[in-house]
């Protein structure tokens, strides 16, 4: 019988770590194309379908909890809209492992954090000790630097954009770091990555998780099934004899053999452990994790 929405609440609360109020609550089952998130007391609906399933609109709207939903193949990529229920903060903190994130559901198309790299930050939180110096490339909203800095490593952050350097200091606030013992860098990666090793500047620990697609500063195209072996070489050139690398994509064209041979082949000699999504992701497992040890 399908479960009802109460049901995957209920059965994915009961397998969360403590101190989690975000997670997937189904994953293109039993709505096919339909992907349902738990932020806090939100829930976000990304449809990949252009209509909500009636039997799901009635039971979100039965809820009574405040629903956005997402269209996720439209070609201009616009924020999620308020479906049903209490009109909440559009800027909220969500708790994950006892860490606090600031979403935004009117930031854009995303919202704030990747519920699907959950178990790779809680890695990186075990695997800093205090003086661990990490570099997280690509950084978004800073998640891994902020799962770092709780372990007391230093961190540098690096992205593009200077709004999400911002949001990264505003979510190493929310978590009583304060950022100034912290470095950020605003620029294109592999730039930053050549100008590091010129300077034979060395990380314990390296976090590549680039989009799959992106344009440098230059308008020069990088892609992951292209360019990732590239990208870890580059890196594992800034990399402190002993660290480590987590290397993740969710480029659903590379399958994980491929993803593999390329990050072996930037870092050779490097010890390599593929890691699973975490369970709330049970549908489609595109997202690929190897975590290098030299
Ligand atoms: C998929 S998100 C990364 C998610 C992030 N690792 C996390 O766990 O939240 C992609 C990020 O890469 C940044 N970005 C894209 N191209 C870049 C480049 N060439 N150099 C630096 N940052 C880039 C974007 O601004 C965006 O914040």
């Amino acid at each position: 019988m399908k479960p009802t929405l109460a049901q995957l609440l209920a059965s994915r609360q009961a397998r969360l770590p403590q101190l989690t109020d975000a997670y997937r609550v189904s994953d293109g089952s039993p709505w096919a194309e339909v992907f349902i998130d738990a932020l806090a007391e939100r829930l976000l609906v990304s449809l990949r379908g252009s209509t909500l399933p009636t039997d799901l609109h009635q039971q979100l709207q039965e809820s009574g909890l405040c629903v956005y939903l997402k269209q996720l193949d439209n070609d201009v990529k616009l924020p999620p809209q308020h479906l049903c229920g209490p009109v909440l903060p559009p800027r909220f903190p969500i708790c994950e492992n006892g860490v606090r994130y600031i979403m935004d559901m009117e930031a854009g198309y995303s919202q704030g954090i990747f519920l699907d790299q959950r178990e790779n930050r809680a890695e990186v939180r075990r695997r800093c000790i205090p003086g661990t110096t990490l570099l997280n490339t690509f950084a978004y909203t800073g998640a891994f630097s902020v799962c770092a800095a709780m372990a007391g490593a230093t961190t540098t952050t690096l992205d593009l954009a200077q709004p999400c350097l911002t949001w990264c200091r505003e979510n190493m606030q929310q978590n009583g770091i304060d950022p100034a013992k912290h470095y950020f860098c605003k620029g294109d990666v592999l730039h930053w990555l050549e100008r590091f090793a010129r300077q034979g500047r060395q990380f314990d620990a390296i976090v590549l998780d680039p989009p799959t697609f992106s344009r440098d500063e230059k308008g020069r195209i990088w892609r992951v099934e292209r360019d990732y072996a590239k990208l870890v070489a580059k890196a594992a050139a800034c990399l402190a004899p002993g660290g480590w690398m987590l290397c993740t994509t969710n480029c659903r064209k590379l399958s994980t053999g491929a993803f593999r041979r390329m990050v072996a082949e930037g870092i050779p000699g490097a010890q390599l452990r593929s890691a699973p999504m975490p369970f709330d992701f049970d549908g489609e497992p595109y997202l690929k994790t190897i975590w290098a040890d030299m």
